[in-house]
């Protein structure tokens, strides 16, 4: 099978995914993914006629998301009406999985350019599903319960002895290594600066990380998903503190340590990853970043929910042939502190090579577009780090992970 290549990757900034407050908030979601493209585009110089589709994540299809939003994001950008785009769902794995969709249509032979991304404007709704992921299936919700992503978090950091005090601690270094990588402009390559219709800059950095936050400065917030966890929603059988134990009987009950500061931060953004074949690369004068050297995807039970980037990493690791130890960086995303640490106490790796520049604990998780922001963090790493490899993976909704394992060229 033909190779893969990353030529290069590109992001929005992250604006807080507050309506009226977030610097991005005003843009249309749409308008945001056509300024990554052509961000992407102008800095590499193909052609957007070549690109064959735009596979773009999302995680919310309704409202200003809604249909099609790639297809929308290529017409928005100007780009010829030959350019096709597909929008896919795979809850917060959506963007990696965009990527990986491209790379197979590269790798089989079926496309030469494809670009793997996404975009996610939560200012828009509300991260907390009203209906349930199970999209009030009876049937469903019988032989699955599951519960809100952040009583999951707290789930897991019940059962494996995380405490508020690790998972805080997980949060502070998270925001340290974020505030440094920022102060050194360790983003700025991957940077596509956002504009108002007006022409006006809305958005050139990262905007929800909370520089010098320490232990102390988390002591005092509440856990956030503590009053979900006791009430009783329509709709469910129970409330979902007691539906987790009913699941896992061997807990007392859940112990809520999630909060504000070390739960994955609520933002809009876009991202865009540009893969073509060997061939194409060559032809173009194109060079390339990196290799998808493999892809995997893993489900645990969907109750804990967020359980499944391990799995998928090993997966990963396993159809490649090759160990942890082959592994130089890790992108693990920080959908919650306890997420992270159970993937690191689960593989058997340091916290030392897991999200050097920190993550979305500091930097945001905008669905559908961090998956493309992650493998880009990776690509920009592997070169200043000047190491040769890098596993990314995520945790989804509904218990399931994806894994990503690229190899610098
Ligand atoms: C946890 C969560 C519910 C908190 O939402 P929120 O209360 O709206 O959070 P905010 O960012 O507004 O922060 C609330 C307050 O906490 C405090 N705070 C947040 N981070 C802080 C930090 N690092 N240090 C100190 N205080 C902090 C601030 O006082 C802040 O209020 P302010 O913005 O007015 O200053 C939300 O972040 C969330 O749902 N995250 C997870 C999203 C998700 O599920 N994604 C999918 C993953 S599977």
């Amino acid at each position: 099978m033909r190779e893969a290549w990353i030529i290069d990757a590109v992001r929005s900034p992250r604006g807080r995914g507050k309506a009226g407050v977030g610097s991005l908030s005003e843009i249309h979601p749409q308008r945001c993914m056509a300024q990554v493209l052509n961000g992407l585009k102008d800095r590499v110089g193909f052609d957007p006629a070549d690109i064959e589709d735009v596979v773009a994540g999302c995680g919310s299809g309704s409202g200003d998301h809604a249909h099609d939003i790639a297809r929308m994001s290529v017409l928005d950008a100007g780009w010829p009406i030959t350019t096709t785009g597909v929008t896919l769902h795979r809850f917060c794995g959506s963007g990696q999985q965009a990527v990986t969709f491209a790379a197979m249509g590269v790798m089989s032979g079926h496309q030469e350019a494809v670009i793997g991304g996404g975009v996610e404007f939560m200012s828009r709704y509300s991260p907390i599903h009203a209906n349930g992921f199970h999209a009030n299936n009876e049937h469903l919700a019988g032989l699955h319960p599951q519960v809100p992503q952040g009583i999951s978090a707290d789930l897991i950091a019940t059962i494996e002895g995380f405490s508020r005090n690790d998972v805080d601690a997980y949060a502070v270094e998270s925001q340290t290594r974020a505030a440094k990588s920022i102060a050194e402009g360790r983003f700025n390559n991957a940077l596509v600066p956002m504009y108002h219709l007006s022409g006006e800059l809305a958005l050139d950095r990262d905007e929800h990380p909370r520089p010098g936050t320490t232990l102390e400065s988390l002591r005092d917030l509440k856990p956030s998903f503590a009053a979900m966890g006791a009430a009783h929603v329509d709709g469910y059988p129970k409330p979902f503190d007691d539906m987790a134990k009913d699941k896992y009987p061997e807990i007392d009950g859940v112990i809520h340590v999630h909060h504000a500061g070390n739960s994955s931060g609520v933002v809009d953004g876009a991202s865009a990853v540009l893969v073509t074949s060997p061939d194409y690369a060559k032809a173009h004068g194109l060079k390339p970043r990196a290799r998808i050297r493999m892809t995997a995807t893993a489900g645990t039970e969907p109750l804990i929910m967020l359980t499944a980037p391990g799995p998928a990493a090993q997966r990963a690791l396993d159809k490649a042939g090759m160990t942890k130890n082959d592994i130089d960086l890790w992108e693990i995303n920080e959908a919650f502190a306890s997420v992270v640490l159970k993937f690191m106490k689960d593989i058997g790796v340091s916290h030392d090579v897991v999200n050097i520049d920190g993550g979305a604990i500091a930097l945001g998780h905008p669905i559908g577009a961090t998956g493309g922001m992650l493998i880009g963090t990776a690509v920009d790493q592997l070169e200043r780090e000047d190491k040769e490899t890098a596993l990314i993976a995520m945790c989804t909704g509904g218990g399931m992970g994806t894994a990503t394992i690229i190899e610098r060229i």
